[in-house]
């Protein structure tokens, strides 16, 4: 019987996510019979990692400090495997503006963007109005390196526009603006590490503006479409380009790809998360469901592909 360690919690601003995810991974673990241990990640209990000595880690954390390639780096010096992608991955997906660049390389369509700097904005309003001119409006702002929705702005107006970047600054010295793609925002979940499989293409719909915070996580507030509506052709585009990317950035166990598809039915990747939601009405979770893997197979896939060389 394998040890397994799930880390949740941690510090992030995803901290009740995480414990909401990791208490589901548990759950599951114990079902299939693991013996499962738990830690509430924190610098002052880092140590006890090794006095556990798990065969494996299942990385349940979200955000900072979990998702972002640093306690993946940690567990490499240990030398003991772990759930998901490595460092460098998980760091890249981390940092919205490293991922969108890696993904221009590819040719790997996403929203068209700029970057700005915290120490160099300048505040001009001739700042503000080329910026207009360039992305016109509703325009996207984003901190580089949150997630679930916080730090993201969707700004409607030209006033707005100096106060969404001054609030995406306080999460992040790194601040993205993006082109608004006006559609569908659709989710694909990918399962595996050389050979990934890409799994049922979910479409969500938000009874908020758009997938902000309140609507991925209160109930009732957004609803998941399995399948999507999208036709044949985008379908397989999307499978596809969901597949190169994943292989591109060297990713590992699973991820979830963000798109946004256009009224022209041309999709923009909007971000890849390397450790997406694991809880009750979370999306990986809907969608390997859709094909017929349990929640709690799906937990025990991915700790075999942890262990996986
Ligand atoms: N360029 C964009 N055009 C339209 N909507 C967007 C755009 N970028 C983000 N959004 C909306 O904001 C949500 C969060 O953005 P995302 O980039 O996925 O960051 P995260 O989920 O890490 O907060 C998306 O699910 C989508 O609803
Ligand atoms: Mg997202």
């Amino acid at each position: 019987m394998s040890k397994v360690l799930v880390l949740m919690g941690g510090t992030s601003e995803e901290r009740e996510i995480s414990l909401n995810s990791g208490q589901n991974v548990c759950k599951a673990l114990e079902q299939k019979g693991f013996q499962v241990e738990v830690l509430d990640l924190n610098k002052d209990n880092l140590n006890q990692i090794a006095d556990i000595a798990p065969d494996v880690v299942f990385i349940a954390l979200h955000g900072k400090n979990g998702e972002d390639g640093t306690v993946q780096g940690y567990l490499d010096l240990l030398g003991i495997p772990y759930t998901g992608s490595g460092v460098a991955t998980s760091a890249i997906c981390m940092n919205k503006i490293i991922t969108k660049k890696l993904l221009s390389y590819e040719g790997l369509p996403t929203p068209d963007f700029i970057i700005m700097k915290k120490k160099t904005f300048d505040r001009a309003a001739f700042v503000v109005r080329s910026l207009v001119q360039k992305f016109g409006l509703p325009m996207v702002i984003k901190a580089a390196t949150q997630g679930s929705s916080i730090g993201t702005y969707i700004v409607k107006k030209e006033n707005e526009i100096l106060p969404a970047i001054e609030a995406a600054f306080q999460y992040d010295q790194d601040v993205l603006i993006e082109k608004y793609i006006d559609g569908t925002l659709l989710t694909v979940s990918v399962l595996g590490n050389e050979t990934p499989c890409v799994l049922p293409i979910i479409e969500i719909t938000s009874s908020n503006e758009f997938y902000d915070y309140e609507s991925k996580y209160t109930p009732g507030m957004c609803e998941h479409l399995i399948p999507a509506r999208i036709n044949e052709n985008l379908q397989s585009a999307i499978t596809r380009i969901s597949e190169e990317t994943y292989k591109s950035l060297a990713c590992r166990g699973f991820a979830r790809i963000d798109f946004m598809v256009d009224h022209k039915g041309q999709p923009y990747i909007l971000e890849i998360n390397t450790i997406p939601g694991l809880t009750d009405m979370s999306l990986v979770p809907d969608a390997a469901r859709a094909v017929g893997i349990s929640y709690e197979d799906l937990i025990e896939r991915l700790v075999k592909l942890a262990l996986e060389k």
